[in-house]
């Protein structure tokens, strides 16, 4: 059984006090929802915030990306190590806007997931198709092509202790969410794709959807036998919405 995880990634948002009383409304509300793993992924620079705010709560605390260096010169970096010292337990790693605006690799992206694993974090491996390679039928080749270079870095225990997630690029902060069932053929793929080296594993790990997702949808997606909750975006910056996604997880 997969425990479903629903993580929000608060992006460059916010101001030191908003991501403070963010995390305190999200850490007293997650204290009635149990049975799922509730993560909260804000900016560097508010992370050790966030961290004193989520107190004894067990909402869980994550980077929204990280260095695939160890340390040394490497100006504006964050390390792993870093980030296990402040606290988070997850990471993502080549999240779109990372590739899209930073010109992020498929082999940078599986060199930070690397580097996450060695140092005990959770990588997250964002994985997802534009709209145009959508409509070309090229979806499956496009996931395969972010896949491979993990897998060959990792070998078949890759992804024992990290995290899938999905997010088609073209339902990212469009409020065009993929339906349940593209959600879940994809998502099946994916699995698949890491059941080739290990069955285990791939029935191991939770696949999470992102794209769009709000509370009056969530259910609906989460209700995938192989979508096990949700990366959210937009929606993670109200305590509220983001709170009606997680009970939608439960
Ligand atoms: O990482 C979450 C994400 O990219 C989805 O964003 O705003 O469409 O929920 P949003």
């Amino acid at each position: 059984m997969r425990k479903p995880i629903v993580a929000g990634n608060w992006k460059m948002h916010g101001t030191l006090e908003s991501a403070r009383s963010l995390a305190a409304e999200v850490a007293a509300a997650a204290g009635s929802t149990t049975g799922v793993e509730v993560v909260v992924i804000p900016p560097f620079v508010h992370l050790h915030a966030v961290r004193n705010a989520l107190g004894e709560s067990a909402v869980q605390l994550g980077a929204q990306d990280v260095s695939p260096r160890e340390e040394g010169a490497h100006t504006g970096e964050v390390s792993t190590r870093m980030l296990r010292d402040i606290g988070c337990r997850y990471v993502l790693c080549g999240h779109s806007e990372r590739r899209q605006y930073q010109a992020e690799s498929n082999e940078l992206v599986a060199q930070k997931f690397m580097a996450a694993r060695r140092a005990g974090l959770l990588p997250v491996l964002c994985v997802g198709e534009s709209f145009e390679e959508r409509e070309r039928g090229e979806t499956e080749q496009v996931l395969r092509a972010q896949l491979d270079p993990v897998l060959r870095l990792g070998g078949p225990a890759t992804f024992e202790k990290a995290l899938l997630a999905y997010e088609p690029r073209w339902a990212i902060g469009t409020g065009k969410t993929a339906s349940p069932e593209q959600a879940q053929d994809v998502h099946r793929f994916l699995r698949s794709e890491v059941a080739a080296f290990s069955a285990t594993i791939a029935d191991l790990l939770p696949v999470l959807y992102g794209g769009s997702v709000k509370a009056a949808n969530a259910a609906e997606l989460f209700s995938q036998p192989d979508v096990d909750g949700g990366l959210i975006g937009g929606a993670s910056l109200i305590a509220t919405e983001f709170m009606g996604i997680v009970a939608a997880a439960a």
